[in-house]
């Protein structure tokens, strides 16, 4: 067992996770001024021009490509990313895979910005944004074809109740992909309450306890990618670019508000070069037939309620 980080009560614990995103260095507002920068206008924004701003895990589109093949995602598949932040993964799986996707976060800030950005790009037919606790999904049974979730699952008290709950929502036969934080050795627990402080990681899984959590919540094929090495020069590439916002956020607002965020992510770096820390990528099934029904235009045929009554 690992022990938890902090004897937070869990209203306190999702306070505070809520609030690190409150003021997160990767706003809504902070991607459209990098938008802006880069290419001068807002008019006739594109999603291929917010994607360099809008992922907020680590690997960019190529991550969100190895999730996708990992979950088996077909074009027209209805698909849950959960924890969606500001949706960049959740446009960027649509428009690649043509798929539908529906982004949900706890974060009321991060659903306003996920909406705005989706409407300013044209893809809210396919991509819907809904505020919501992964740990008590508002999804009927056997909703979605596949449910991804990028760097986010730290940041939940429960892990094994909201993978339960992932395997609830997924159809027969439908993949549930994932990436987050791993602990590796000799990770202490001053390093875990750094975690808790600095990122609000309610905790940190090593690889068989999150392999272990699949398996008790009903996963089949479960498979798991070590990334931790790939994760080294990302993390330090990130680390620069926090680096680069603090100064930028400086010069825009006049307050030095990035300080404590990037002198944590150094400390988070220095874990993930020794080994401490790491990622992974997770998969597991649903059991059951995969029932592929081809669609006729127009036709959806879902329960009332569900988020394919009114399909994106
Ligand atoms: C690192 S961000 C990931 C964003 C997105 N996956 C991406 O790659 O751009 C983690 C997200 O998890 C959300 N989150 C944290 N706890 C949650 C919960 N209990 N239910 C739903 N979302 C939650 C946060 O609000 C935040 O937007």
């Amino acid at each position: 067992m690992t022990s938890e980080p902090g004897p937070a009560a869990p209203d306190d614990a999702a306070a505070h996770v809520l609030a690190f995103y409150d003021r997160h260095p990767i706003s809504a507002a902070d991607v459209l001024w990098r938008v802006k920068e880069a290419r001068g206008s807002l008019e006739r924004l594109k999603p291929e021009d917010v994607f360099p701003h809008d992922q907020d895990h680590y690997g960019g589109l190529a991550a969100n490509d190895e999730l996708a093949r990992a979950a088996g995602i077909r074009s027209d598949d209805l698909v849950l990313d959960l924890c969606c932040g500001l949706g960049g993964p959740a446009r960027y799986q649509a428009l690649s895979r043509r798929c539908r996707v529906v982004g949900l976060d706890y974060n009321e800030g991060r659903i306003k910005g996920a909406v705005d950005l989706t409407r300013r790009v044209n893809l809210s037919r396919r991509v819907r944004f809904l505020r919501g606790d992964a740990h008590a999904l508002p999804f009927p049974p056997e909703t979605f074809d596949a449910v991804l979730s990028q760097e986010a699952l730290l940041h939940l008290a429960d892990k094994g109740k909201a993978l339960a709950e992932a395997f609830r929502v997924l159809k027969p036969g439908g993949r549930l992909a994932f990436t987050d934080w791993i602990a590796g050795a000799g990770l202490t627990d001053a390093d875990r309450a750094m975690m808790w402080k600095g990122i609000a990681a309610q905790s940190v899984q090593t690889i068989n306890q999150y392999l272990g959590l699949l398996r008790a919540a009903g996963f089949h094929e479960v498979r798991v990618v070590n990334l931790s090495a790939l994760w080294v020069p990302i993390l330090k590439d990130r680390l620069a670019m926090y680096r680069r916002l603090r100064e930028e956020t400086c010069i825009r607002t006049g307050v030095d508000s990035h300080a404590e965020y990037c002198s944590m992510y150094e400390a988070f770096v220095g874990l993930v070069e020794k080994g401490a820390l790491g990622g992974a990528r997770f998969a597991g099934t649903r059991p059951g037939a995969r029932v592929i029904r081809p669609r006729r235009r127009g036709e959806h045929g879902a329960a009332p309620g569900s988020p394919e009554a009114s399909p994106p």
